[in-house]
């Protein structure tokens, strides 16, 4: 096609940034120029479809126009790598004469496309398999099909110590790009004369990490850098870490743990601190909005929707009063629900919001509902965090759900095992080994 470069990239699970699978022809300082966010990025491509730029330098398509201007980009072509119809990566071709790109062009890239589709999936389902492989405790077993771009296996670290942190940072789900953007630091006769790479870049907290050894000499040098980083680009937030730097900023953002032994039991991390909140926020605008104008009872069934309800009610911008049930279970089979606590006030012609941590079985909903039904609410309204539907018995209608999630025994942010990790920061997978024989998988 006579291109001057070339560039396979993978979204990320969350289709928000681009990862870089393959490139040809292209600068190093081009290909680190910064993270690249699906949404401005050629962001059309998200959307199935093919994007010309025919002057990368003005088009505001492009996310970083100066840095194809400085490195003689005029014409890109980008094509979506289609998986199930949805787009789940992107080829891109750059020139430095401005073109046109041809019928014949597209269909080669279509076809390029197509195959880069099969191995994205094929990896996808390798990756599938090696975890399955992993749950099951037995050996990793290596394999000819290459892993999933966005994933460790597929970063190729500078250091030991670098994917020790990368490891750290999947266990507590959160986002990460390894040395997605260089910063020039010194210019000689108009050309580059020394650049910093930070080791990680994290999205979720829009935080470049370094990793620090613990050899002064380096440590010194690496000072001097940022030192000089923060004075030419103030807006860029770079901390300079060790491992325990790292453990105690997880707990100031929330993901925790400050001590390793808390996770003792948890097999992995489902939805990290920053995940929840995200979600919550999105939850709370809907409910803002479709109660607009009124005001709104918020009732919990304690104790698992303690942290859920904490959070939720912050974000909701409406007059809203709280109260809280408590129930137990007795029967042979533990089904039959008996109301413990019951509401301080009458609801009858207000308008409630039932707030649930899980949804499991649908019994105690179930049973709350036609409770507090009896007492002619205005509205009667469900909003859990969790939904794991896979083991509904009895059908009840949620109007907002957070997630939906496998049935696994899923603990953290509220919900317990035998009491104890209400306190963790995000919801996590209990090992099974801690369950063994204790019958089908509880909440
Ligand atoms: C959980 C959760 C729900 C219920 C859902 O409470 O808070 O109220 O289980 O289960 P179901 O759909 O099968 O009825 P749990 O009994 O674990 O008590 P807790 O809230 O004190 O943790």
């Amino acid at each position: 096609m006579q291109a001057n470069g070339c560039r396979i990239l993978s979204l990320n699970s969350q289709k928000e940034y681009l990862i870089t699978v393959g490139t040809y022809g292209l600068s190093d300082l081009y290909l680190k120029k910064g993270p690249l966010d699906a949404r401005k990025s050629l962001p059309d491509i998200l959307e199935g479809k093919v994007v010309f730029i025919a002057d990368a330098a003005k088009d505001e398509r492009v996310q970083y126009p100066q840095i194809a201007l400085a490195q003689g980009i005029s014409s890109i072509i980008g094509v979506p790598v289609l998986g199930k119809g949805e787009t789940i990566g992107e080829i891109r071709i750059y020139t430095h004469e401005p073109r046109q790109f041809s019928e014949a062009d597209r269909s080669f890239l279509h076809s390029v496309a197509d195959m880069c589709a099969v191995v994205f999936e094929r990896a996808e389902l390798h990756q599938l398999l090696e975890q399955d492989h992993k749950t099951r405790g037995r050996r990793k077993k290596s394999s000819q099909v290459p892993p999933l771009p966005t994933t460790l296996e597929s970063s190729s670290f500078a250091h030991p110590s670098e994917e020790d942190f990368a490891k750290l940072l999947d266990f507590y789900c959160i986002e990460w790009l390894y040395e997605p953007r260089s910063f020039p630091l010194r210019w000689q006769g108009g050309k580059i004369a020394e650049m910093f790479t930070p080791d990680f870049y994290l999205p979720e907290l829009d935080l470049y990490v370094e990793l620090t050894t613990l050899k002064q000499n380096l440590l010194t040098e690496k000072n001097r850098k940022l030192r000089q980083l923060r004075e030419l680009y103030p807006e860029v937030n770079i901390r300079l870490l060790n491992k325990n730097d790292f453990l105690k900023l997880l707990a100031k953002y929330g993901y925790g743990p400050l001590g390793e032994a808390k996770v003792e039991g948890i097999d992995r991390v489902l939805y990290s601190n920053a995940k929840i909140q995200r979600r919550i926020r999105t939850l709370a605008r809907h409910i803002s909005r479709d109660y607009t104008g009124q005001r709104l009872v918020l009732i919990g069934i304690l104790k698992g929707v303690v942290c859920f309800m904490a959070d939720l009610m912050q974000h909701l911008s409406l007059p809203v009063t709280l109260d809280f049930m408590a129930i137990s279970y007795y029967g042979g089979d533990g089904q039959v629900v008996k109301i413990t606590r019951d509401l301080d006030s009458s609801i009858t012609g207000q308008h409630v919001l039932m707030v649930e941590d899980i949804v499991d079985t649908g019994m105690t909903l179930n049973y709350i509902l036609s409770h507090l039904s009896a007492h002619n609410p205005a509205s009667l309204r469900v909003c859990t965090l969790l939904d794991k539907r896979a083991r509904r018995l009895v059908n009840v209608p949620l109007d907002y759900v957070g997630f939906e999630v496998p049935d696994e025994f899923v603990v953290g942010y509220g919900l317990d095992y035998k009491g104890e990790y209400r306190n963790l920061p995000f919801i996590g997978i209990l090992h099974p080994e801690l369950i063994k024989g204790e019958g089908p998988t509880p909440t």
